[in-house]
């Protein structure tokens, strides 16, 4: 069983006017086998922490740990975190000219799992993810995510968490965008990552319809770069019911105190 722990967390970001600090003190523990939607106001610094764990270069962390089984993440570089067993989905995922999706699983494949697949096994492997995902096979020879909808985005991305196996996945609002087929389509990918029973899950969304496929262990709301509270499904609902206003002025009146 795998842990994945952030440690009061703080990280900013380079901006025009000097460095902006976006995560002010993150603490969150997501263990295998667990699910943990992750939710908050536009701007709260969900996709910052994504990019945080995921080592992006733009943000800076300045205090904190991320411990994977003990070990600091942050002192790894991006693609050992990868082997380590991390993954993120982007909330835009980037296009790579000239890099053929078919080229790109297969190097992803042969990095995180220490070998290259053996090439018959790894075509059928494929061939299945794509079709449980519903993408056409002619998608495997188009550079990767270049024109491709937002939507056709978004399968992929899970096409790529379907293939790796990470031991942890951050999903960072792998719904948006998405017609209900496809979010059905979607979440059915997730479920299957999940049904071994030993992966952990950062599910980032704004949306609780995804949460009737996907059933959250835990749900965090996210508010002004930290955790202002955590709890069941039920804080989900309460999210629908009544927005963010009753955490922001918790954190407000905190601020002012
Ligand atoms: N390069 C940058 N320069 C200035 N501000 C930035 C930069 N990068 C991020 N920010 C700011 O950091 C804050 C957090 O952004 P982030 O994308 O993490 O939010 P989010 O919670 O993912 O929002 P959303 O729900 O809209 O996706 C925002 O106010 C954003 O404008
Ligand atoms: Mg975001």
């Amino acid at each position: 069983m795998a842990t994945l722990e952030i440690k009061d967390l703080h990280a900013e970001v380079e901006t025009e006017e000097g460095s902006k600090e976006i995560l002010t003190g993150v603490n969150l523990t997501v263990r295998s086998g667990e699910i943990h939607a992750f939710m908050g106001p536009n701007g709260s610094g969900k996709s910052t922490l994504a990019y945080a764990i995921a080592g992006h270069p733009k943000y800076n962390v300045t205090s904190g740990s991320v411990l994977l089984d003990g070990e600091e993440v942050l002192e790894m570089s991006v693609d050992e975190r990868a082997r380590a067993g991390l993954f993120l989905a982007m909330q835009y995922p980037v296009e790579v000219p000239g890099v053929s999706m078919s080229n790109f699983l297969r190097s992803a494949a042969t990095a995180t799992r220490g070998e290259a697949p053996q090439v018959r096994h790894w075509v059928k492997e494929v061939k299945q993810a794509m079709s449980d995902l519903e993408i056409d096979e002619s998608f495997s020879e188009r550079s990767v995510n270049e024109g491709f909808s937002g939507g056709e985005k978004k399968r992929h991305e899970i096409l790529q968490l379907d293939l790796l196996k990470p031991k942890f996945a951050i999903l960072d609002e792998t719904d948006s965008g998405l017609d209900v087929d496809a979010l059905r389509v979607v979440s059915d990918g997730i479920n299957r990552y999940t049904e071994s029973g030993d992966k952990g899950v950062l599910l980032i969304t704004h949306y609780t319809r995804i949460l009737k496929h996907i059933k959250p262990d835990y749900v965090h709301v996210f508010v002004k770069g930290q955790v202002a509270e955590s709890g069941g499904p039920e804080l989900a609902d309460e999210l629908e019911e009544s927005g963010y206003v009753r955490f922001t002025e918790k954190k407000e009146a905190a601020a002012q105190s």
